[in-house]
Formats: C-alpha cells, sequence, structure tokens
C-alpha cells in the first residue's frame, strides 16, 4: 500500500516555510487517531479474510504499519475517504517476522507481537530501539505474554516467541502502559480461558481496540477502567470499524488558536476524550464550547500561565506536552509544566528558545516565562510532538521561520499545510530541490 508520502516528500533538506502572525479562524476536521489505528492494522492478524478499516488517517506511521503487515502476507490498500481493505491469509501464508528496517521506524510495531503469538503461536521481531524521548522498553509486555504461556530467546537483535498454547491467567502490570495493553489483550483474545489484566491501560484508544476486538468477535469486558476481562474465543471474524477521532491532532489544533488567538470549531473533536486537559484549559482562560459533533475554541486575549503534570489516561496526556509547553511560551506569568512519563521529551526546549521563548529545563519540570512574542527563526524537529508544537509555535512568531524534520510531523499529521492553512496559518512544504 502507498499513500505517495514517502515518495513524494521525505527527504532530508526538506523543511516547513511559515509566516506567522495571522489569527486562525474556520473548521478543524479531527483526523482518525494515529494511536488507535496502528494498533486495529496489527489486530487484522487475529482474523483471515477482509477488514474494512475507516477513517484512517493518511500519515507515514499507517504507510509504515501496512508495509509491516504486507511484509508478513497480508495486503493493505486505501481506499477512498480514508477506507483501508487489510485481507488477511490463512495462518499457514502468514510469515511471523518483523524486520528491524520497519520495527525501527515505528514503536506501535511491538503491536504485532499479541497477534501473532495468538494466532500463529509464533513471533519473531526485532528489538525495537530507544526512541528520541528516551529509553523505551518492553519489559512488561514481554512478562505478560510469559504469563500467557510464551517463551522467548534473543538473538542478534532479534527476539523470538513462541507458545505451545496460550492459557488466560491473571496479569497484574507494573504501569499502565498503553501499548501494553493493546498486546496483551491481542494476546488474550484467542488464549484458552479468561484473563484478567490488573492496572490496565485507560486511554480511549485502548477502548477503541478493545471496542474493535468485540466486534470481531472477542469478549472483552471492563473498557475504560483499570480492569479487563477477557473470556478466550476459538476465532474473530474480519472487522468492519471505524476509527475514533484523535485526540492530540485536536490538541494541536487548540494549541494553535491559543497562540494565534481566533475562533476555531473542532470537528469530531470528542470532549469527554480530553476531559482534564479543556477544564485545565479553560482554567486559564481558553473558551470552549461544545457544538454538535464537535467543539469550538475561540481565545481572544493571552492565556494565563499554569502549573500542569503529565500523567496516564484520565490524566493529561504525554503527547499534549510539548504543545503545552509551546502554548505556555506566550502565557502571561510563569508556568511550569511536569513530565511524569517519558524521561527525555524535552528535547524541543531548545528549538523553542530559538523562537524566543523563555525556559529552562529543571530534572522533568520545565520552568517557563511567558513573553509577549515569539520570533521566527530556524528550528528542527525531532518527533511527531515536538515537530507539531514547532509548527504551531512557528504559526504565531513574528517574522519568517524554517522547521526542518518533516518526517516527523508527517509521520503522525495529516496534510498539517492545508488543514492549518485553510484557517489562516501560512505553511509551506520546501522540497529539497526547490530550495537550492
Ligand atoms: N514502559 C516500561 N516498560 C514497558 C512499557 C512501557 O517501562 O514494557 C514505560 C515507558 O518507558 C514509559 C511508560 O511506561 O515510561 C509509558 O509507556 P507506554 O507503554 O504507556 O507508552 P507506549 O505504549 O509505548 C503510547 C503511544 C505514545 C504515548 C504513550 C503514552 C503508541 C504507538 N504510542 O506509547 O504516543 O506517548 O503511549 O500515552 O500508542 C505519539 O503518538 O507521538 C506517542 C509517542
Amino acid at each position: 500500500m502507498t499513500l505517495g508520502l514517502k515518495d513524494s516528500k521525505a527527504t532530508a533538506g526538506d523543511h516547513f516555510k511559515v509566516t506567522g502572525g495571522n489569527p486562525l479562524f474556520g473548521e478543524f476536521v479531527v483526523q482518525g487517531a494515529k494511536n488507535a489505528v496502528l494498533k486495529q492494522m496489527a489486530a487484522t492478524i487475529l482474523a483471515s479474510g477482509e477488514h474494512h478499516l475507516f477513517n484512517v488517517p493518511k500519515i507515514l506511521d499507517v504507510e509504515i504499519m501496512a508495509e509491516l503487515l504486507e511484509s508478513m502476507g497480508l495486503t493493505c490498500q486505501f481506499e477512498e475517504d480514508h477506507h483501508v481493505v487489510i485481507t488477511t491469509p490463512a495462518p499457514d501464508d502468514i510469515r511471523p517476522f518483523a524486520d528491524y528496517e520497519l520495527v525501527e521506524k515505528i514503536r506501535a510495531s511491538v503491536t504485532v507481537l499479541g497477534p501473532l503469538l495468538a494466532r500463529l503461536k509464533a513471533a519473531t521481531m526485532s528489538l525495537p530501539g530507544g526512541d528520541d524521548f528516551g529509553h523505551r522498553p518492553i519489559d512488561i509486555h514481554l512478562n505478560a505474554l510469559k504469563s500467557l504461556g510464551a517463551t522467548f530467546t534473543t538473538s542478534h537483535g532479534y527476539i523470538e516467541g513462541k507458545a505451545s498454547r496460550l492459557d488466560g491467567t491473571t496479569i497484574v502490570l507494573d504501569f499502565p502502559s498503553h501499548t501494553a495493553t493493546d498486546n496483551i489483550m491481542m494476546a488474550a483474545v484467542l488464549a484458552n480461558g479468561t484473563t484478567t489484566i490488573h492496572n490496565a491501560a485507560r486511554e480511549p484508544e485502548v477502548i477503541d481496540l478493545g471496542s474493535m476486538l468485540n466486534s470481531m468477535g472477542a469478549a472483552i469486558t471492563g473498557l475504560g477502567s483499570s480492569i479487563l476481562r477477557i473470556e478466550g474465543v476459538p476465532i474473530l471474524k474480519p472487522a468492519n470499524y471505524r476509527i475514533i477521532p484523535d485526540r492530540i491532532d485536536a490538541a494541536t489544533a487548540i494549541a494553535a488558536v491559543i497562540m494565534n488567538k481566533g475562533n476555531v470549531f473542532i470537528r469530531h473533536g470528542v470532549i469527554r476524550h480530553m476531559d482534564m486537559l479543556l477544564r485545565k484549559l479553560a482554567g486559564i482562560g481558553v473558551n470552549i464550547h461544545p457544538d454538535n459533533n464537535g467543539f469550538t475554541v475561540w481565545v481572544n486575549k493571552r492565556i494565563d500561565a499554569a502549573q500542569i503534570a503529565t500523567l496516564p489516561y484520565p490524566g493529561i496526556a504525554t503527547d499534549y506536552l510539548p504543545l503545552l509547553v509551546a502554548a505556555m511560551s506566550t502565557a502571561n506569568g510563569e508556568s511550569i509544566v511536569t513530565e511524569n512519563l517519558f524521561e527525555g521529551r524535552f528535547k524541543y526546549v531548545d528549538e523553542l528558545r530559538r523562537l524566543g521563548a523563555t525556559m529552562a529545563i529543571h530534572g522533568h519540570h520545565v520552568v517557563i516565562k511567558g513573553v509577549e512574542n515569539l520570533q521566527g527563526a530556524p528550528v528542527k524537529a525531532t518527533d511527531i510532538r515536538a515537530g507539531a508544537a514547532l509548527l504551531v509555535a512557528a504559526t504565531s512568531a513574528d517574522g519568517e521561520s524554517k522547521v526542518l524534520g518533516t518526517t516527523h510531523i508527517q509521520r503522525g499529521y495529516e496534510d498539517f499545510v492545508t488543514r492549518f492553512g485553510d484557517l489562516g496559518a501560512k505553511i509551506e512544504l520546501v522540497s529539497n530541490e526547490n530550495s537550492c
């Protein structure tokens, strides 16, 4: 499957040229949730036949996940209107192998482990490395899969999992890891007997994966709570499923309105998925009004400073953090933003300083002294959300900015240029060839 993104755009010297200083008005249509769809694509391994996924965002990570599935013998076809058809062959025709070249590109590739073990009782996968924002182990995934009956050996950078059968059991997670919960659910749906996961992740994307599995014939209860109960079933049927809207995409648009002022209808934005964030923002001068099929956000003055800390859902998500740090850079007063999940998620702070922000890192806190205006400058994205935060900040800065690292943004955002351009932001993708 190709969305054409990799071929047409992602070269090292590409950049976004941003001319800042335009208030934003209009309607922003929230894309489908990246952190749901990637796992839902992995879940198609669990049933042979033709799966139909709707509201799939056209982003690079979807393309890479499709490539990974195709390398295993599945086929993926992008149809009109964000509809993806994935055809899964009989188990004998699935190759349970995830190559280094693909695994190192996206973290979500680790979620093929659960479905492969469930369906084929075998999975070989390149060990995922660290990430641009820190050490990202998979011990919670492996320990849980072991307690279901899998064994693992590691050699030459690959991990090989096997199981003669998987048996339901009680699993207590050390931390409510998002993708570990996804992986365990997908392993347990076809296991013998009942699996109970304590301290499970509660993110809307985890619920959405569970709902899709249930629509395929699985028996999962407790979705959205910290205790999930999964009764194993012998077989699942192919999925026909619409993916939820992406709350981080919605938060990106909100951050842009905060920094540029304006009034934007966030179509498909789901308030209950973003409750803690929206309550916090409402307390510092961001106006949010629920509307049919979304909500409106408007901001007409500098927001107040705030103290914000990230936590697993329902807390304020770590993925909002770079956007919040950017938004606080022009708030009125001193803010403290605390990251509690990932150790190194502050690389963009130096880049925001290049745009004129006044902020300093102290351990896992960023202390931000709000300035009136940022100034355009060349900056570089180091991961998806950092990239989005820099782009948003650049749209509000005086003068022109150059944002490098375009592939990071394309990994998680469909057509940033048009979707924010339609609101009034001036962003242009400049390809390497054109810039010489
Ligand atoms: N952790 C472990 N061992 C594990 C798994 C996790 O120690 O086996 C630790 C991590 O090191 C981290 C914490 O647990 O300190 C949270 O990690 P979690 O497993 O919940 O994160 P993840 O599942 O790897 C997903 C999203 C991230 C998002 C986090 C937190 C996907 C593909 N990724 O990662 O999204 O930040 O949950 O909500 O779903 C993004 O979209 O840009 C992104 C990075």
